[in-house]
């Protein structure tokens, strides 16, 4: 089972999630990192630059994102490369070069799913990859109906994905129909899962994810399948849960050396 955590608030999953993450990298000779992108994983970013920005031991982290739209075109604020850019790169004190994103660009998008697969496994797989859950239960962007053995490739987004993705656009038009998200398969193979849920409007998706059955329906089921899982949620998102007494009686009851 996942390992369930419910916090507060975003803050103190940020916190947790970013405590965990950097204690798991700063031991591994090639430490590898899986960004997520989306309103979720701040709170996660503003403590790993508070904690660690500008460590020696970064110039060896790479990052691998697991998404990006398609057919934005370069610098667009809102690609998922000028978020990172913005929000974790910089502020993190890394080189571009560190953090590799799947590529939005319409040149090579036929080719360009399994040179990321490629370029993941050169670096020896993902060792902590964060990960949102968006309303319909998908995580990267794979919609349901996903194989749950996808690897990295290009997608449609679902309109209801569109729909919550365009408040960071002008307008709805504006929002791009495809993307290129690394597959459910893909993200099984790195090594722990954090998965982050924050809002009541999550409440119902996080839920089915690790109470509902595995289904390609609801795509972050699959972390069901995954040995190494940390869920953070914070009280609103927690409210759906049917197991919520037994997983805060575990939390408290964990032994020192049992640390997310
Ligand atoms: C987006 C991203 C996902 C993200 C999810 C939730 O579409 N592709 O990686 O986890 O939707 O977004 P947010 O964190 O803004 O709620």
């Amino acid at each position: 089972m996942a390992e369930i955590v419910i916090v507060p608030d975003d803050q103190v999953a940020g916190e947790l999630a970013a405590e965990a993450i950097l204690r798991r990298l700063i031991d591994e000779p090639e430490p590898v990192l899986g960004l997520a992108t989306g309103s979720t994983p701040t709170s996660t970013y503003h403590a790993m630059v508070r904690r660690a920005a500008g460590q020696d031991w970064l110039k060896n982290l790479k990052a691998f994102a697991l998404d990006e739209y398609v057919g934005l075109p370069d610098g667009h604020p809102e690609s998922y490369a000028e978020v990172l850019r913005r929000e974790f790169i910089e502020p993190m004190g890394l080189v571009p070069a560190q953090v590799m994103l799947p590529p939005g660009g319409l040149d090579g998008l036929s080719t360009a799913a399994a040179q990321y697969e490629a370029a993941i496994a050169d670096a020896g797989g993902i060792d902590v990859q964060i990960l949102g859950i968006g309303t319909d239960g998908h995580i990267g962007f794979n919609e349901p109906g996903s194989s749950l053995a996808s690897r990295t490739r290009v997608k449609t987004l679902a309109e209801s994905t569109r729909r919550d993705n365009a408040r960071f656009f002008s307008s709805l038009d504006e929002v791009p129909v495809h993307c290129i998200t690394q597959g459910l398969g893909t993200v099984l193979d790195s090594r722990h899962l954090i998965l982050l849920a924050f809002g009541a409007h999550k409440a119902d998706a996080i839920a089915a994810a690790v109470e509902g059955p595995v289904s390609a329906s609801l795509p972050a089921s699959v972390v069901q399948l995954h040995p190494h899982v940390t869920v953070l949620v914070d009280e609103p998102a927690a409210a759906k849960f049917k197991h919520g007494d037994y997983y805060r009686f575990a939390y408290a009851n964990k032994f020192e050396w049992q640390r997310l």
